[in-house]
């Protein structure tokens, strides 16, 4: 134990937050600024003939119309899965005249309104040459269909995942479940949209916008115009969500700053709430399935995870589903392939625990299945074939806590009172009542980071730690560890996150923020120490400013950098070049991942099969909690997210048009406060002692892996009815 846990303090930019204080992106309204609108292709594929502007033009206010005949791009972003790209998919648009997919960027209008933009966007005349369009994987023909075995892509996370021998393993288990599940495509959909306001002074060009990755727009946009990355500033404090949208450089970044170049001005540019579901990355649409053996008294002897998901024509967005559900449980033969199959469609990315939501939905369904062949109780299944080291590589995990989760949330929940037979509660309306689990689990992973700290003789201190605030609470997480070192109050930490002209931002992303930060401000506290001791030789103990004042001096500040276990210095390069850095599960010497167990309780009305959740218990091993209130919240949120993605959303295809159908959230149905029940959350809050030195591993989308099989499998207590396809709505209930 590295000391007591830490204090639940309030979310230290909550009150900013309510009272507008809190500035987003696109919250800027600069000076001379204008609106700039994308206009989109039309057509799932092909190319633009032609562009007329005249009609355009002739819209009042209208200034400049931007089309691939006229921009100049020094070098593409790239693809951020290649290696060494910024952009969420390879396409650039205006780039170019071939059309990749429905909704790609064909111009930017800009006027002195909104409206002007708009009406002008829609004024414009573009003529295509249409080629066939493949909109569904389960259309696919087989040459779209690549084995991410054997591809361009790294191996190590992306290859098969193969111990044992999983096939003779089942072939001979006597008890086997087989099944096979259906993801549709679903959408991100954070609050803030999408948007861009960029400037030019002289030189430098400065760009206010929501995202997870300043980094990469920062030298994305250096790249794409050509210029020095010195000489380009991104201001992100706060981005309005993100759950992965925002991980990687957008379309409209560069196009706005193109605008604000030629114009002289500020462009302000929003992409409209119906064209992020083109514009913008969002969670494939897969194929799964999960065979398993066990022995007659509940020995889990082999698993295969296939899994076939989507991606574009242009890029390989890959999946790496089996290197999580291959650690669940303690299953010696294992094997987990991975294709991916090309349709005509946007380049898909990371949405919120991207491969585990849908891995676990499809594994933890199968276990479920699987202790119903044998009549085993699904919390005692899972604890009699828990892990002890990882099934994939032998080495220790780091901390593992999963058996407590299950045995810690049993309990909370009154596991104990459940009749095994699926349909034998009901409530007193009659509602069938339905009780389920399941677990879950995400790598904790670590990034490289930088972190500076300044304390002032007025008593200011001001600490710069890479990573974002998306609302996630890294905000709050560094400020706890702060001030209980300094002994202040949280609050008077002035932090900068998410601003190149602080420590460099990483990609914020794949649940790393805090194990990322905590040891990069934890080095640079004790270099501050280090620092304090040397200038206050005698002193007696009282606070840094103190010492400061006692030696004539205003200021003292320290900076550190940390980066995870076993990996090389030189990734400190890609952290300030702005390219993703992240290590883990798998380090050197062990394999570190978080853990969750779910226990949802469901009613269904008989009439009208109307499905509610009442109550959720949920229990996450995720080390030792930094920042008690905002985990919580983190978990709830996980919670809500798992429920929409389960039971609501949806991303509509229609196979003769291509694209995504959905507009609005009226289309795109999320979770409300009337969907929610009560969420109780607990944690396990034991330090990871290998990690790092708070013991900290992460938290954010381990909160919501496993939600969704333990809604299907109370679904199934409830009714007796398996449902293998997500989202469950109520059509699929009667
Ligand atoms: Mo997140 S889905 O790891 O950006």
């Amino acid at each position: 134990m590295t000391g007591p846990g830490f204090a639940p303090i309030a979310r230290v930019d909550a009150q900013d937050k309510v009272r507008g204080r809190a500035i987003y992106g696109t919250d800027r309204a600069l000076p001379r600024m204008v609106h700039a609108v994308l206009a989109t292709a039309k057509i799932a594929r092909g190319s633009i003939r032609s562009i007329a502007t005249d009609m355009a033009l002739a819209v009042p206010g209208v200034r400049l119309i931007l089309t691939h005949e006229d921009i100049e791009i020094v070098e593409p972003a790239q693809f951020i899965l290649a290696g060494q790209g910024y952009g969420f998919q390879s396409i650039q648009p205006l780039a170019t005249r071939k059309i990749g997919y429905k909704g790609q960027p064909v111009a930017v209008v800009v006027a002195d309104t909104l409206e002007a933009a708009m009406q002008a966007a829609d004024a414009l005349d573009v003529i295509y040459d249409t080629e066939a369009f493949q909109a569904l994987i389960d259309a696919a023909s087989d040459e779209d269909i690549v084995a991410q075995q054997g591809s361009p892509l790294p191996q190590e996370a992306f290859g098969d995942k193969i111990v044992g021998d999983a096939d003779a393993a089942i072939h001979s288990a006597a008890v086997q479940v087989d099944a096979s599940y259906v993801f549709h495509a679903q959408h991100q959909n954070p609050i803030e949209l999408i948007s861009t306001v960029a400037h030019w002074q002289g030189e430098r060009l400065v760009v206010h916008e929501g995202t997870q990755n300043a980094g990469a727009i920062q030298h994305g946009l250096a790249r794409q115009f050509g210029i020095d990355s010195a000489l380009v500033e991104i201001i992100s404090p706060h981005a309005g969500g993100g759950f992965g949208q925002k991980n990687s450089m957008q379309s409209q970044t560069f196009l706005a700053a193109v605008a604000a170049r030629r114009l002289g001005r500020p462009v302000k540019l929003v992409m409209t709430r119906e064209q992020i579901f083109h514009t913008a990355s969002f969670r494939p649409a897969a194929r799964h399935r999960v065979r398993l053996g066990a022995t007659r008294d509940g020995h889990i002897v082999g698993a295969v995870h296939e899994v076939d998901q989507q991606t574009s024509r242009h890029d390989l967005f890959a999946s790496s589903t089996a290197s999580i559900t291959a650690r669940l449980h303690g299953i010696a033969n294992f094997r987990g392939s991975e294709r991916l199959v090309r349709t005509d469609v946007q380049t898909p990315g990371y949405m919120r625990a991207p491969f585990e939501h849908s891995g676990t939905f499809a594994f933890e369904t199968a276990i479920d299945e699987l202790a119903y062949a044998l009549s085993s109780d699904p919390v005692a299944l899972r604890l009699a074939n828990d892990a002890t080291a990882d099934p994939l590589t032998g080495r220790p995990f780091t901390s593992r806590f999963l058996a407590q989760c299950l045995t810690i949330g049993a309990e909370r929940f009154g596991w104990s009172r459940r009749q095994m037979a699926a349909g034998s509660m009901s409530g007193e309306n009659g509602e069938l009542i339905g009780w389920g689990v399941a677990c879950g689990a995400y790598k904790a992973a670590v990034a490289p980071a930088i972190a500076t700290i300044e304390v002032h003789a007025d008593g200011a201190v001001v600490v710069s730690v890479s990573g974002h605030e998306m609302g996630q609470g890294l905000r709050t997480v560094v400020a706890n560890v702060v001030s209980r070192r300094l002994g202040i109050e949280p609050g008077r930490v002035d932090l900068v996150l998410g601003e190149t002209r602080g420590a460099a931002p990483h990609l914020t992303a794949g649940s790393w923020g805090t194990a990322t930060a905590i040891p990069a401000v934890e080095a640079a506290m004790d270099a501050l120490d280090e620092e304090v001791r040397r200038i206050g030789a005698g002193a007696d103990g009282s606070g840094i400013d103190a010492v400061l004042r006692r030696a004539g001096m205003t200021r003292i500040s320290s900076e550190a950098r940390s980066k995870a276990p076993g990996q090389p210095d030189a990734v400190y390069e890609r952290l300030v070049t702005g390219l993703p850095a992240a290590s883990g599960p798998v380090f050197p010497d062990f394999v570190a991942m978080s853990y969750i167990a779910h226990f949802i309780e469901v009613r269904v009305e008989r009439s009208t099969r109307r499905i509610s959740i009442p109550r959720v218990v949920s229990v996450a091993d995720c080390g030792r909690v930094v920042s008690p209130v905002t985990a919580a919240s983190q978990v709830r949120g996980g919670v809500v997210g798992g429920i929409g993605g389960t039971l609501m959303e949806i991303s509509e295809v229609d196979p003769r048009h291509g694209g995504f159908l959905n507009a609005d959230l009226a289309e795109y149905v999320v979770p409300v406060n009337a969907d929610i029940g009560d969420i109780e959350v607990h944690f396990v809050d034991e330090p990871d002692p290998t990690l790092n030195t708070l013991g900290a591993k992460g938290l954010g989308e381990v909160a919501m892996t496993g939600v969704g099989a333990a809604i299907a499998n109370a679904i199934h207590h409830a009714t007796g009815r398996r449902h293998r396809s997500l989202p469950i709505r109520i059509e699929d209930m009667l």
